[in-house]
């Protein structure tokens, strides 16, 4: 592979052009900051030759052998004209060495993009965004994201491949983890704050990156939650749960897309121009490009689309991928398909000025390279640190608190179990790469820094993550006894969840849920703590435990927010983006499904129907009352718009962060629509017997709508419900 890269990177270097010559470069339009964008870029382009276009069109990585030795050989196997690299390393300076080389050993002396999987926080890793959308704080994800940007860009990283805006209802697919739950709305709000974040207002300021909406689409409707399998995603579907996120990040400026592994009814997502090129490019009019997910061009022969590398890349590129992500279709193909005629020199322009643009949006051209500081400089600042552990507490959902047995202020023995309990790695989350476990505090730490004085703690494994060793449960059991009040840490190993980490249950292993049975034998109160990237199967450890509290993979916060909801320095405030049904065969399992045709038939013989904590629970130390919704009108003409409030008092002794959910439902409509479909929410802090008001401007043109397979969206006259928990109000569009 090495090999065949330098080879390919000499016959760059030889092309004959005689277009420029060294000593123009720092005189050429295209290299002056004061031209415009376009006009650079058409400049440039004219002086391309076709295999320098080319060129800009693939993507290699960079920095998997840290080994110093080896380092000159990877800058040396590098080509100068390559148009991006995935930058594995977090050094500055090996970055700058290689763009160095595009800069001054290529001959239009273009700048390459450095790209890298920054999913949750680059060394500041923060929750999982399954975790940070039950925060429903978007404005707090974008704080995040705006660190996560901060920390790449000033680590040589100039694009990150997120958010993950997959709209997700299966949690026994390992990317769940990585996407803001099953609610297309949620994914559409915090993909738009993850945008704004990485992006920022200039995204060649130094401190912010360019966004990738992945995976372009239908990725999250993976048969089974097994990865990289046939999806059946019909055109309604389409349009009303899997696209509207895009459509939403695209608004807001993405820069570029990722195209999926999937295939949409047989039509993959990495050869599909319908999606990539009618949709994105002609309807939604996005300028920036598309990247094909690691492989996806060349994994069309896979799925039997392709019976050549060569054919993959023309069904690829013909279809609006830009950008070959290690697949080495385009390097080795696409000169030849422009040639033969079979790709358009016009749809090669497009595609390498679309490369170019986001290159000169970034400010590559004018800074190519990145300043070499201190790592306290750029990595783990406290005011990042902050952002990632608020994010953290805000995530955290409590499931059950029987008896308002938590906060715990009345115990002062506690035992500490579970193999959660020390450990650090697994509370990084998957996709963490720069994450170190030394940047964490685990819950043990966190727990005994809180309760320092308060309580006294003990400490048993009790056993591992998985596997049939029970030979520490005896010392937990011993911890238990003697101690007031039991906390439980079980859950998933990192790799448990992410790219490739499908488990066919969300049942923790039984090793897990025996431990809990055997600490219940002492008769002791059980918290019980757990870390997952998944939603789990709770239905035999919610019967013993007085109290469950779910922190997902927190990151580096790690035990210290979820000490402080323990000890109640901290009100949990977080809710469920996702369903947590009662058993895995529940699956698929979603609030907003369509309405069935006998909503009271159609039970389970054997279990509930219902899931065990459905989409937007999550439970505070204060207690809420909801008062009557009112709307400033309940008949409106199409066209005018009217606004539904919502009085919430916080009838507890203590302040509270509360998320009202609005839903709406039209009950009937010329298809069949979901049972009741979010369409705003509002986190806000009452205070101990405030009463608080929430707004919802209700536009019923982007509100009470619906799409058909066309993406046409219709608004139909008659009956609409405005749904907050349990109360409804009827609304109706006049004719
Ligand atoms: C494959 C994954 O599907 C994608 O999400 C990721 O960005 C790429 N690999 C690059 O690592």
């Amino acid at each position: 592979m090495k090999k065949r890269l330098f080879v390919y990177g000499l016959c760059l270097l030889g092309l004959p052009s005689g277009l420029l010559a060294k000593g123009d470069k720092e005189t050429l339009l295209y290299k002056d900051a004061k031209v415009p964008i376009e006009k650079r870029i058409d400049d440039l382009l004219s002086r391309m030759t076709l295999e320098e276009k080319v060129s800009q069109l693939n993507q290699y990585t960079l920095g998997r052998n840290n080994n110093a030795n080896n380092v000159g050989d990877e800058v040396k196997n590098v080509p100068a004209e390559i148009g991006s690299l995935i930058y594995f390393n977090s050094d500055p300076a090996l970055r700058n060495q290689v763009q160095h080389k595009a800069m001054e050993e290529s001959r239009l002396g273009i700048p390459i993009l450095f790209a890298h999987d920054v999913i949750h926080g680059f060394r500041t890793v923060y929750p999982i965004s399954l975790g940070q959308a039950c925060s429903w704080n978007p404005k707090l994800v974008e704080q995040a994201c705006a660190v996560a940007a901060q920390e790449s860009r000033m680590s040589g990283i100039d694009w990150t491949f997120s958010p993950m805006i997959d709209v997700a209802r299966d949690g026994r697919w390992g990317r769940v983890a990585e996407g803001y739950g099953e609610d297309p709305y949620a994914n559409a709000v915090f993909g738009v704050a993850s945008v704004k974040g990485y992006q920022g207002e200039n995204m060649a300021d130094g401190k912010h990156v360019a966004a990738c909406l992945k995976h372009f689409v239908g990725y999250g409707a993976s048969e089974g939650g097994r990865d990289y399998v046939y999806t059946e995603v019909s055109p309604q579907t389409l349009w009303d749960t899997y696209l509207p996120p895009y459509e939403a990040g695209v608004k807001a400026g993405a820069a570029t897309l990722m195209s999926s592994f999937n295939d949409l009814s047989g039509v993959p997502g990495s050869a599909n121009h319908y999606t990539l090129t009618e949709i994105l490019k002609q309807r939604w009019k996005h300028d920036g490009f598309v990247v094909s997910d690691w492989g996806a061009i060349e994994q069309l022969r896979s799925q039997g689309v392709a019976a050549s590398k060569k054919e993959a890349a023309m069904k690829s590129f013909t279809a609006g991928v830009e950008m070959d992500m290690m697949n080495n279709c385009y390097n080795k193909y696409l000169a030849e398909l422009v040639s033969e005629g079979k790709v358009s020199k016009t749809s090669l322009n497009d595609a390498v000025k679309r490369v170019l643009r986001v290159k000169f949006r970034l400010g590559l051209f004018d800074q190519p390279y990145t300043p070499v500081i201190a790592d306290k400089d750029r990595i783990l600042k406290s005011e990042s640190v902050a952002v990632a552990k608020k994010l953290a507490e805000e995530s955290i959902v409590l499931l059950k608190n029987g008896n308002n047995i938590l906060p715990l202020t009345r115990f002062s023995r506690i035992a500490v179990v579970g193999p959660m309990a020390k450990n650090k790695e697994h509370l990084l989350g998957s996709w963490s790469a720069h994450g170190r476990p030394e940047d964490v505090t685990s819950i043990y730490d966190g727990l005994e820094s809180e309760f320092k004085g308060k309580a006294k703690l003990s400490y048993a494994k009790g056993c591992d993550f998985d596997g049939a060793d029970n030979a520490g449960f005896a010392e937990a059991a011993t911890a238990a006894k003697e101690a007031d009040v039991v906390v439980i840490c079980l859950g998933e190993k990192r790799g448990w969840s992410g790219e490739n980490a499908s488990r066919s249950t969300l049942a923790l292993p039984q090793i897990q849920e025996d431990l809990v049975q055997e600490i219940k034998k002492q008769g002791k109160p059980i918290i019980l703590v757990l870390s997952s990237g998944r939603p789990l199967e709770l239905n035999r450890l919610e019967p013993v435990s007085d109290a469950i509290l779910e922190i997902w993979q927190p990151g580096i916060a790690g035990g210290i927010p979820l000490a402080g909801v323990i000890s109640g320095k901290i009100n949990p405030s977080g809710k469920l983006a996702m369903t947590f049904p009662y058993s895995t065969g529940q699956i698929p399992i979603y609030y907003n499904a369509r309405q069935s045709a006998r909503p009271h038939q159609g039970k389970y013989k054997d279990i509930q129907t219902t899931p065990l904590y459905e989409f937007a629970y999550g439970l505070s130390y204060t207690t809420y009352q909801y008062g009557d919704l009112k709307a400033s009108a309940t008949a409106v003409k199409r066209g005018q718009k009217l606004t539904v409030e919502i009085p919430v008092t916080n009838t507890g002794a203590r302040d509270g962060a509360e998320t009202v959910h609005w839903f709406i439902s039209d009950p009937t409509c010329s298809i069949s629509r979901p049972v009741k479909e979010l369409k705003s929410f509002d986190k806000q802090l009452i205070k101990a017997g405030e009463t608080r008001v929430f707004r919802f401007e209700v536009d019923p043109e982007r509100d009470l709508s619906f799409t058909d397979g066309t993406g046409k969206r219709i608004l139909e006259s008659g009956d609409y419900y405005i749904i907050v928990k349990d109360k409804m109000l009827n609304i109706n569009i006049l004719d």
